[in-house]
């Protein structure tokens, strides 16, 4: 649609200058030539930079009016006219009527430019360079404006009213101004001729105004990627000509009004991602043109429209992420047009083979996490153009039909949690673009065919918890050299692990777990350099664990239980570093690790028994020694605490739990932590508020000897706090971790209940990044360290901690910065604690475009939703912005090629050196990795944080 739309756009501009022209001769050339070359040049003069070739033409020395300058070379000002110059054209008056300086390297503000002077401008092209500041209100002086395009710069502040004075405006583009905010304008009510509206990936907020809804002659409406918020009106019918109405990624919200079925012209209505709900009109079927309808990730209920196709037109649909029940629209069996469709996470019903027929131009489908059931026809072999073929999560039963092997095009295929037997047909081995194959949780049976080592490309195999038997074919190590992700584990599957598997140097996640595989772990594997997680526990392996394990490097986890080992633990950190639940089960293994016997020990007889009186002499003297100090410590912490208590509940019982001496001030108590903190804010005066969260608002406290700390004050202060909920909170003030925010204290009190933070001087990373010249200041190598600091955290909290701790709301806004850049997770296992202990607090459940896909239709958060935001979070500090639909384009190996690294990297910083890009590109394949839809194939944060650090150290 883009070349189609640019084409009318082009077209219809041509024509309006070509018609003004005409009308000029006709009217006025009244403004002065020279009044108009004073103007250009004058901003000209002000731009801080313009290309010296394109603009050269505007000077009045090099007017190249050669008659005049060869008949009367003494005074060549005299007739000089801005008509000859680059990208200016005039009336036959000689008054300018179109300035067309799009794409030319311009810097600078429009604040010097002298709309006055421009009375008859019909056209005004200053789209893709560099102009920034405001948009002047003077603006409204061009009266014969009939287009206007400011797009792709850098233009800030809100859109003046008087725009609203443009009343001759036909196309106005103002579309990717990141830093244009504020609401629109109701005054372009006046803007009575107004065909074209783009105003897309701005900031704009607010509620899309009425006086929108008057205009009439609207054929195209682009306020995508902005922060609109507030319904759709009903008045939207009277929009009759539109034809493209794109509101996709804001916050509106409230149903679809029914009047939209009079859009008898629209052929792309685009709503995704944003908050809409209720069900879909019936009147969307009058639709009849329509060739685009997305619908996707808003909480829109009932049944889909069942007539949306209409003459075959439809090439679009999607509706994923909603809470749809029942059939699909009937009219789509019939819909050959049909490119793309995704109806997953909903909950609709039907016979996936009879309710589908062909689609010789489908690319696309997704129907996974819905309630289909029936069996896979053989007629989507027919789909030639297949890229993505994903229907896991059904009730889909029978066999794989080996007419899907005819799908040469087909980039992912994935079956998994299904109802499927029989075997995998060996026809899949055609599949010579397949990258992700996932038939996991089916019952499928007999051989994993050899033929799989002939889809070359492959990238991830996940056959597990399936029946599959007999040996793991050597194929797969020979061939799939782009590997990383193989997941075997939950069959039947025997005899030797190929010596072949070693050769997968890009594998990085290798799980044969629960399988009947024997014999010795091929030396081999300490090739697979890439190894970061290994699982081959209950299997009926055995022998020495290689020593070639040593070379392993980047692995993190393994677990190697219930097995036949013996021997000594490799020494490999991953090992070393394991818990005794990922050894233990086996023969005979030996190392220096609590729960194992030490290997023959080394040491000679003699220093042996030397050695062997000092632990006796340990055991004799010390041990005693440190449990009585242990005794008399716990007793005194004990008196402390009961003391503490009963101070506590002299007033009007507050609950405190804070560090011991915290503030390094002598006698400092709950209570006078209390009276302090309502001092220093004093009580919660809005002057110290310094933001606002999800579960309450933070205020700056200066306690006595300059020490500062934030406190967040609860919403819904008239509670009470359940013992359990106190104890969670004091477990969580004794987590430690350079990039955790400290937890110094709670206090629950009749008045107020608040949590005391550390205090951090820089604010939110969201803060500084929305910040121009506080992001700059933000450069590359800060960034990284940002990164890294998070993981750091989340893997802390993920694995050090027993039951691991869970964010479930990692965005920017939670990530503070200390002065030096430092960051620190906030919030840490309180958003959940708050969350479970609340009745009528606002549930704490991640934050919109931060949250991972699955928790949409399972509502189970678990440490990988924290490491899909992760990976969000991670693309946003390079990209300087929310990454939004990004997201989605680079958890898909197919999209994620066209993804370029110009579209991630913040362009208010120079460039990367050329480490530094290194580093970059290592945590974007890390946040890619971390966005996958299955969460079970993205890494852990521990593996996230031992890449970047060697990613760091490496370069
Ligand atoms: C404006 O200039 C660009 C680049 O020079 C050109 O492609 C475009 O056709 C021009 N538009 C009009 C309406 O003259
Ligand atoms: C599908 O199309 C065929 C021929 O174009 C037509 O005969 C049939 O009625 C259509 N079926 C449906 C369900 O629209
Ligand atoms: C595992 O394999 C062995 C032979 O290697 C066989 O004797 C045994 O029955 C198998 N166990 C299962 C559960 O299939
Ligand atoms: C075992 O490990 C500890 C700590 O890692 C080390 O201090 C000790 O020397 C080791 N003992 C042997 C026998 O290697």
């Amino acid at each position: 649609m883009g070349t189609s739309t640019l084409e009318k756009v082009c077209s219809l501009a041509l024509f309006i200058v070509l018609f003004f022209v005409v009308l000029a001769t006709i009217s006025n050339g009244d403004s002065t030539s020279n009044d108009q070359v004073d103007a250009l040049l004058s901003w000209k003069a002000h731009l801080q930079y313009s290309p010296i070739s394109l603009l050269n033409s505007w000077s009045i020395t090099s007017t190249n009016d050669s008659f005049n300058s060869s008949i009367q070379p003494q005074q060549p000002n005299t007739s000089t006219s801005p008509c000859n110059w680059f990208g200016i054209a005039c009336n036959i008056g000689g008054s300018v009527i179109s300035i067309n300086l799009t794409k030319c390297g311009l810097q600078g503000t429009l604040h010097e430019f002298r709309f006055s002077s421009f009375p008859n401008l019909v056209y005004f092209n200053l789209s893709m360079n560099s102009i920034f500041g405001t948009i002047p209100p003077e603006i409204s002086s061009l009266s014969k404006l009939a287009y206007l395009d400011f797009s792709t710069n850098q233009l800030s502040g809100e859109i003046p009213p008087n725009v609203g004075n443009l009343s001759s405006l036909v196309e106005l583009y103002m579309h990717n101004n990141s830093k244009l905010n504020g609401p629109i304008p109701p005054s372009l009510r006046s803007l009575r001729k107004l065909k074209v509206l783009s105003i897309y990936q701005t900031y704009l907020s607010g509620p899309i105004p009425q006086s929108l809804y008057g205009l009439t002659k609207l054929t195209h409406i682009h306020l995508q990627r902005n922060q609109l918020s507030g319904p759709i009106s009903q008045r939207i019918g009277r929009l009759k000509s539109l034809i493209c109405l794109e509101l996709w990624e804001n916050q509106l919200n409230g149903s679809l009004p029914a009047s939209i079925g009079n859009l008898r012209n629209l052929e792309i209505l685009y709503i995704r991602d944003n908050r809409f709900s209720g069900r879909i009109p019936h009147s969307i079927q009058n639709l009849k043109k329509l060739t685009m309808l997305r619908l996707a990730r808003n909480q829109f209920t009932g049944n889909l429209p069942q007539n949306i196709c209409h003459d075959g037109l439809l090439q679009s649909f999607s509706a994923n992420g909603n809470h749809f029940v029942g059939p699909i629209p009937k009219s789509l069996k019939n819909c050959t047009s049909l490119i793309r469709l995704t109806l997953q996470a909903n909950q609709l019903t039907g016979n996936i083979s009879e309710d589908f027929g062909f689609y010789p131009n489908l690319q696309f489908l997704n129907l996974s996490s819905n309630k289909f059931y029936g069996q896979i026809s053989p007629d989507w072999g027919r789909c030639k153009n297949l890229l993505s073929f994903v229907i896991s999560g059904n009730n889909i039963s029978g066999t794989i039909p080996p007419e899907i092997g005819n799908l040469s095009q087909l980039g992912r295929l994935d079956i998994s949690s299904n109802l499927l037997v029989g075997e995998i047909p060996k026809e899949i081995g055609k599949l010579a673009s397949l990258g992700k194959f996932c038939l996991d949780e089916n019952q499928l049976s007999g051989e994993i065919p050899p033929e799989l080592g002939s889809i070359t490309q492959l990238e991830v195999l996940s056959l597990s918890s399936n029946r599959f038997s007999k040996s793991i074919p050597r194929s797969l190590g020979t061939n799939l050299l782009k590997l990383y992700y193989l997941n075997l584990s939950k069959n039947k599957l025997s005899e030797e692990i190929p010596v072949e598997l070693g050769m997968l140097s890009q594998l990085s996640v290798l799980d044969l777990s629960y399988n009947n595989l024997t014999g010795y772990i091929p030396a081999k594997f300490g090739d697979l350099q890439s190894l970061a997680t290994l699982n081959l526990s209950h299997n009926n392996l055995f022998g020495v664990l290689p020593t070639t394990f040593e070379k392993l490097t980047g692995l993190s986890y393994v677990d190697i239980s219930y097995n036949r080992f013996w021997g000594p633990i490799p020494n490999n950190r991953a090992f070393l570093s394991s818990p005794m639940e990922a050894l233990e089960g086996n023969k005979g293994l030996c190392g220096n690790i609590t729960g194992l016997k030490l290997c023959n020990d080394p040491v000679p007889k003699e220093r042996r028994s030397k050695a062997h009186n000092v632990v006796r002499l340990v055991y004799i003297v010390v041990f005693p020694f440190i449990g009585a100090l242990l005794l008399v410590a716990f007793f005194v912490v004990y008196m402390f605490l009961r003391r503490r208590k009963k101070e506590c509940s002299q007033i009007e019982e507050i609950e405190m739990i804070s560090e011991k001496g915290l503030f390094s001030i002598p006698n400092f108590n709950g209570k006078k932590l209390y009276e302090e903190i309502i001092k220093a804010t004093e009580d919660f005066s809005s002057t110290y508020c310094i933001g606002q969260g999800g579960i309450g608002t933070v205020y700056r406290a200066e306690l006595p000897q300059a020490t500062v700390v934030a406190v967040k004050k609860l919403d819904g202060a008239n509670r009470t706090f359940q013992r359990e909920f106190l104890n969670e909170i004091r477990a969580l003030t004794k987590i430690r971790h350079r990039n955790i925010v400290k937890l110094h204290g709670f206090c629950s009190h009749r008045r107020h209940s608040f949590l005391v933070y550390e205090y951090l001087e820089k604010g939110s990373l969201n803060s500084t990044l929305s910040n121009e010249s506080e992001a700059r200041e933000l450069d590359w190598r800060k960034r990284v360290e940002i990164i890294r600091g998070v993981a750091d955290g989340l893997a802390y909290m993920h694995f050090d901690n027993f039951p691991p701790i869970v964010h479930r709301d990692i965005s920017s806004k939670n990530i503070l910065l200390n002065s030096d850049y430092k960051a620190c997770i906030s919030d840490f296992g309180t958003a959940k604690l708050l969350e479970q202990d609340s009745s009528n607090w606002t549930a704490v459940a991640g934050t919109f475009g931060y949250i991972a896909p699955e928790f949409a239709y399972t509502m189970k958060v678990t440490e990988k939703c924290d490491v899909y935001s992760f990976g969000v979070l991670a693309i946003e500090i390079i990209k300087g912005r929310h990454p939004g639909n990004l997201t989605s384009y680079l958890s898909s190996p197919l999209t994620r090629t066209s993804v370029t690294l110009e579209d991630v990297l913040d362009d208010r910083l120079p460039p990367p050196r050329l480490e530094i890009l290194d580093q970059l590109i290592g945590i974007l394949k890390l946040a890619v990795a971390c966005l996958q839809e299955n969460p079970q194939s993205r890494p852990t944060m521990k593996d996230v944080s031992q890449i970047l650090s060697t990613l760091i150290l490496n370069s």
